[in-house]
């Protein structure tokens, strides 16, 4: 368990999957935490879970597709609790979809949220973690953006964008104390069915524990010499 006791941190696509598990992980740290999510009935449940372990928590009700709510709810998590240490850009969408049949209402609306969401988020707490000398933004991907996945095409293409993003903006602000990486999970099992996969040489899917306990190591001080990378994390993917 690392120790966040010293630390607020905003989270977004909180309320359950691997944000709920991100938030526990966080909260038994000893974090102050934002919670963020459009699901207001689980994202006040997770907040229960995380109070219930000794955190702090402010939940919000934020689309992170609406620039106007990530930066007010980023403003109020700093009147709060008086800064942000560490951004983790969650949420996100995930439809199936085959390329030539989909729409580009709906290339759009997973741009506003997967790569426009995680934007806003960054550019609105950065000026505080700069000013400050100290921040640790990590970014969630996929494998889809990775290697890029048929069943995936539009989905790919904004994880591509996030991992990109992640290494361009880690030189940016890297000098100044800002590490920036990203995580791409594989098959995370967000719905406790348990599947075995084909898709990993485990032959099972990861459980949402095993992504955020990745993405908690990054958001750590232990993190202080990574910054600017994407990790895997897909019990070594098999390619198909
Ligand atoms: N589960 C997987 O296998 C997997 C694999 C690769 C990448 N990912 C990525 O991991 C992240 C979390 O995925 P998950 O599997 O836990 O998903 P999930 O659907 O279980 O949870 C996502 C959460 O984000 C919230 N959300 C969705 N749109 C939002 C918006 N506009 N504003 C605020 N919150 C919003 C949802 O309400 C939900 O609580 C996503 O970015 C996803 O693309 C997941």
């Amino acid at each position: 368990m690392f120790d966040f006791s010293e630390k607020t941190a905003f989270l977004t696509g909180a309320a359950r999957g691997i944000g709920r598990a991100i938030a526990l992980g966080l909260a038994k740290g000893g974090a102050k935490i934002v919670l963020c999510d459009i699901n207001e009935e689980a994202l006040a449940a997770t907040a229960r879970e995380a109070e219930a372990l000794g955190a702090q928590v402010l939940p919000l009700r934020v689309d992170v597709a609406c620039e106007e709510a990530v930066r007010a709810a980023i403003k109020q998590a700093e009147e709060t609790f008086g800064k942000i240490d560490i951004l983790i850009n969650n949420a996100g969408i995930y439809p199936v979809s085959d390329f030539v049949e989909s729409k580009s209402e709906d290339w759009k609306r997973m741009i506003d949220i997967n790569i426009l969401g995680t934007m806003y988020a960054c550019h609105a707490a950065l000026p505080g973690m700069l000013a400050r000398g100290y921040g640790r933004i990590v970014n969630i991907g996929s494998v889809a953006g990775h290697y890029g996945l048929s069943y995936f095409v539009d989905y790919s293409m904004t994880k591509g964008a996030i991992i990109s993003f992640t290494r361009a903006l880690a030189k940016a602000v890297t000098p100044k104390g800002v590490t920036v990486n990203c995580v791409s999970p594989g098959s995370i099992d967000v719905n406790g069915i348990k599947k075995n996969t084909q898709h990993s040489f485990t032959g099972r899917e990861g459980t949402p524990e095993e992504c955020a306990s990745v993405v908690l190591f990054l958001a750590s001080d232990e993190a202080s010499y990574v910054s600017g990378q994407e990790y895997l994390v897909d019990g070594c993917r098999k390619l198909m």
